[in-house]
């Protein structure tokens, strides 16, 4: 079915995403063939939020493939200062690309500004909702290192408001992995994302500690606690440490365990996990731009 917007992990079927994923394997074989491929086109690139790998890599993306970007700049140089709405700013941006870039801090932006443009829009993530397109480089690691068949996943750190779990927990269900949560009670998944997990017919379980479940894992997704979104320090001070693993818990885990973060990591993981065979976190944010570069090519080709 033709997307025309890039919203959520949960529209994607699992056709959609092997798509994605087939056409990035043959990006990443070989890139000089998508050098010239979109000469002339331009990505808006509209980020409310920090960001150093979604931002570059869309960037590094669209440049491969022979475009460019039209970027909003920092919040405050714009004239979101000025008070101007997000729907008149992606209004007026749509008429200076070809397909936008957005990420922005409230859940559920990225929905409610596609509904103003008639070019596609991409969520870059939206607040704790979603972050689609870091779950597309997530699944083309998962592939490249574990495969998808008979897959165990371990998914640990702060489940209610990492947006990236949200979106990887819906696609690996079209997988039928078996997932396994990982968190302190009070960043457990919200019941949202629990409910419509059971709807797709998720097989899950939901844990307090990691001993549980390490030694049956295939991957172990570890993730940041957000800081940034806990309403009350307090509350984050509570949580801020726990879960944290490094090369002595691992020894524990299967010999082919793969460890994956979307980055950036604060102190979850310990430096020393870096240099076992574990490790593929930097490898997973590398895959960021031939993966954005399938799905900038098959959006812009109307292809998705
Ligand atoms: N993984 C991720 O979204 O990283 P950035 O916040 O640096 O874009």
């Amino acid at each position: 079915m033709p997307q025309d917007h890039i919203i959520s992990a949960k529209h994607l079927s699992r056709a959609d995403i092997e798509s994605v994923l087939d056409r990035a394997a043959e990006i990443a074989a070989d890139p000089d063939a998508v050098a010239d491929r979109h000469d002339g086109k331009l990505l808006g690139t509209l980020f409310f939020e920090p960001s150093t790998r979604t931002k570059m890599s869309f960037t590094a993306a669209m440049k491969r493939l022979g475009g460019d970007i039209v970027d909003m700049g920092p919040v405050d140089q714009s004239s979101v200062k000025k008070g101007e709405s997000l729907a008149d700013t992606v209004r007026v941006v749509e008429g200076y690309a070809d397909a936008l870039v957005m990420r922005h801090p409230l859940e559920g932006s990225a929905k409610m500004a596609s509904e103003f443009v008639d070019v596609p829009l991409i969520n870059a993530g939206d607040g704790a909702g979603q972050h689609p397109t870091q779950t597309l480089l997530d699944l083309y690691t998962i592939r490249e290192s574990a495969g998808f068949d008979d897959l165990t996943v371990g998914i640990m750190g702060d489940l209610k408001y990492g947006r990236t779990v949200h979106s990887l927990a819906h696609a690996l269900t079209t997988f039928d992995a078996q997932q396994h949560f990982v968190s302190p009670e009070s960043l457990k998944l919200p019941r949202g994302v629990r409910y419509d997990l059971h709807e797709a017919g998720a097989s899950m379980r939901e844990h307090t500690d990691l001993d549980e479940v390490l030694d049956s894992l295939d991957v172990l997704y570890v993730t940041r606690i957000q800081a940034e979104r806990f309403p009350d320090e307090d509350e984050y001070r509570k949580v801020a440490g726990e879960y944290q693993i490094d090369a002595e818990t691992l020894e524990a885990a299967k010999d082919d365990l793969v460890v994956m973060h979307p980055l950036p990591r604060v102190d979850e993981i310990a430096p020393d996990v870096d240099e076992t065979d574990h490790a593929r976190y930097f490898e997973q944010a590398h895959n960021g731009v031939p993966v954005r570069m399938a799905l900038l090519d098959l959006i812009l080709e109307g292809n998705l």
